[in-house]
């Protein structure tokens, strides 16, 4: 068993044990990749502000996300095709989040269905959502997920149309898996994800195929989903979605405070300052440069969480001490779960509770509703002059 003390150890295991074309999904952005990776090399510019001789006893990470406990303020970020990256990987990864007490959001373009991940958990996850111009489907879907007793309605907004992802086209991305001489050779390396694939049911679109009209197979599912995505979406449709749903909803992949007031008007609990981990618009600005402008913007009317580029629990730290009320990890866990299954999870939650906990007693805080922006050492011209 290799000694796991980062999120980069679970990096490498990952792309180590899954398929190329899967692992190159997780870990690609659109274009040139340059938001990809200023998402992450933004967090390296804010440092932190040591302190010394506080006491350091009894410290606590809990807290609470849209009125939901949690022990720390980090969600699981809905990752589409997880049961890919491991069989039933939408399912361990849940049950890891569920034991560390932490939120676990499914997407609408998981392989387990919201049925299956119902089954195999017993407390409330969330369910994020993706608009399509299928009615029926989209009412069937909200009613699916109020079944499940789903606690949270993830509505993301950053994705009328995909982003181009080079790596995706040129493996020729496909699920499941065809069977091409290529793929075949790289599979033939792979083997334990291979046996564990076989031995589930699990193995396409699960909210999708057998709920969507005319949508019974592979072939079928391909062109529906091509022509499903809504371009159409707007804000009434947003308000539309609220009242369908009726409870708690978050709106996720807002990068611009004018977008974030139409968030706070429709009546989110919640908005998640996002650009999809750099996998749509490339050239975007990185998600914690966005940060402060927003919460600035409209943080006394409403909850402003973050996602993009978060690799540590230093991350995390830096993100609530300017103001998120909660984070979310999306490559961090995937990793994890390609590396070692649902115990990879669990090491990757342990691996950025730990560097969360240890950094904001260095700072000199012990408990993380008093950690604030005092606590860092920020460049002045962090959030940059844009015109
Ligand atoms: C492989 C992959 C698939 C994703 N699929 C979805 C999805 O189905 N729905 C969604 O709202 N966001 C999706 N996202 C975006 C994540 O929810 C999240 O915004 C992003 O991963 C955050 O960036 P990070 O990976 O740097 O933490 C996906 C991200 C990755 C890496």
């Amino acid at each position: 068993m290799p000694v796991i003390t980062n999120i980069d150890d679970l990096k490498r295991l990952h792309k180590k044990r899954t398929p190329k074309m899967f692992y190159d999904y997780c870990e690609s952005g659109a274009w040139t990749e340059q938001t990809f990776r200023e998402n992450v090399t933004d967090f390296d510019k804010i440092r932190l502000r040591q302190r010394i001789a506080v006491d350091m006893e009894g410290r606590s990470t809990a807290t609470q996300m849209i009125g939901q406990d949690v022990s720390m303020p980090v969600a699981l970020a809905p990752v589409g095709l997880t049961g890919m990256q491991r069989a039933d990987g939408e399912i361990k990864a849940a049950k890891a989040a569920e034991k560390f007490g932490v939120p676990f959001t499914l997407s609408t373009m998981s392989i387990c269905s919201i049925e299956e991940v119902d089954k195999h958990t017993t407390k409330p996850f969330w369910f994020q959502l993706y608009v399509m111009r299928d009615q029926d489907f989209l009412e069937g879907i909200i009613q699916r997920a109020k079944d499940a007793k789903v606690s949270a309605l993830v509505l993301t907004l950053d994705l009328q149309i995909l982003g181009q992802r080079h790596k995706d086209l040129k493996n020729g991305l496909s699920v499941p898996l065809r069977p091409t001489l290529p793929n075949i050779a790289n599979l033939a390396t792979k083997w334990q994800w291979g046996l564990e694939m076989l031995a589930t049911k699990n193995k396409s679109f699960g909210n999708i195929v057998g709920h969507a009209k005319g949508v019974s197979n592979m072939g079928s599912l391909f062109t529906w989903t091509a022509e499903q995505f809504d371009p159409r979406l707007d804000w009434d449709k947003i308000k539309k979605i609220k009242e369908m749903w009726g409870g708690p909803l978050i709106l996720k992949g807002i990068l611009d405070e004018e977008d974030a007031r139409r968030a706070v008007d429709v009546g989110a609990d919640a908005i998640i300052v996002s650009n999809h981990g750099g996998r749509q618009l490339d050239g975007a600005l990185s998600s914690i440069r966005r940060l402060e402008p927003i919460i600035a913007a409209v943080g006394d009317q409403v909850e402003v969480h973050i996602d993009s580029g978060i690799r540590s629990g230093q991350d995390v730290l830096k993100a609530t001490a300017m103001g998120a009320t909660g984070t979310y990890i999306g490559r961090a866990y995937i990793y994890g779960l390609g590396a070692m299954g649902e115990a990879g999870v669990t090491k990757a939650l342990e691996v950025i509770h730990k560097e969360l906990d240890m950094s904001m007693a260095l700072c000199g805080r012990r408990n993380i509703n008093d950690v604030d922006r005092d606590i860092l050492l920020v460049p002045e011209d962090f959030a940059g002059r844009w015109a």
